[in-house]
């Protein structure tokens, strides 16, 4: 469930105290477009020069999210934002982040963002995610769309992001950087790859060119073409169950795409 997106100057006074005590005297604010979970996404220009804010109600169900990505802020790559500061004040669970004055990647078929998605990625899929790092399993997310028997496939030691969403990169100097970490995952690291399939063929890529993107990762490649087939599957029965849900254009067809997705890569077996 989404949350509606409010300015920064309509925190609780003590929350942007609190904010104040870390940056020093907040001079102007600009609201983020992209995303729909935070009820504070703002880039607030302050004594300690500018800062990106990100946050959502102490008591709102998806908090457990915001602490997980400040928890797994100091094992992320250099293409991610650093994490300065994470305040819980009145009643507002906040993330202080370095600006990425960026854009939005563009994923369509041909765009020169692809590469540079392409090295940020080749740079995450190196990362370990710490064994004492409390962060949701692969196996277990997957575990309602996929039988027991496959389950194995998922596990694996790499810190995954999992959502590629192009409002989740931003393209600047030539760099494509990951933000919003609300859904670090250890598994298999060739599952990043997979997830990025879908939106690119969102983004108008035909199936097989999409897959030959993520086939760019060595972790893709070097992956069972039954562990492939049982990620297409699973990712199409978690499409079915959420546009299911909802008759929102976007949802239907992003169903549509796991759907081919399941079919071509149970066809690569
Ligand atoms: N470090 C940053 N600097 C500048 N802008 C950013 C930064 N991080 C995110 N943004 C912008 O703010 C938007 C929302 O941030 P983010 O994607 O982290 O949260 P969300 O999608 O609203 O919430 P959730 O974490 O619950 O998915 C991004 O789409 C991007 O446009
Ligand atoms: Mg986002």
């Amino acid at each position: 469930m989404s949350i509606s997106r409010i300015p920064f100057e309509q925190l609780p006074a003590d929350a942007r105290r609190a904010v104040a005590d870390k940056t020093g005297s907040v001079h102007h604010t600009e609201t983020m477009s992209g995303g729909m979970n935070s009820g504070i996404a703002s880039v607030l220009h302050t004594d300690s020069g500018p800062v990106f804010v990100k946050g959502i109600p102490s008591d709102h169900h998806q908090v457990d999210a915001q602490r997980r990505e400040a928890a797994v802020a100091p094992h992320l790559p250099a293409s991610c934002p650093r994490l300065h500061w994470h305040i819980e004040a009145a009643g507002w669970s906040l993330l202080g982040y370095e600006v990425v004055d960026g854009r939005h990647a563009d994923y369509t078929p041909g765009s020169a963002d692809l590469e540079l998605v392409e090295a940020a990625l080749t740079e995450l899929q190196a990362v370990t995610a710490p064994a004492d790092l409390d962060i949701k399993e692969a196996a277990d997310r997957w575990k309602n769309y996929a039988p027991p028997n496959v389950l194995h496939y998922f596990r694996g030691t790499a810190l995954l992001h999992t959502d590629f969403a192009p409002d989740n990169i931003l393209i600047v100097g030539g760099r494509a950087r990951l933000v919003d970490w609300a859904w670090p995952t250890r598994g298999a690291a060739w599952l990043d790859p997979g997830a990025l399939v879908l939106r690119l063929m969102d983004a108008g890529h035909p199936v097989e060119d999409a897959v030959d993107f993520a086939a760019r990762f060595p972790s893709w490649r070097g992956a069972d073409p039954a562990a492939l087939a049982a990620f297409g599957a699973a990712t199409a029965a978690l499409w079915q169950e959420i546009a299911a849900q909802s008759p929102s254009a976007w949802k239907q067809g992003m169903a549509r795409h796991a759907a081919l997705l399941a079919d071509h890569l149970a066809a690569g077996q």
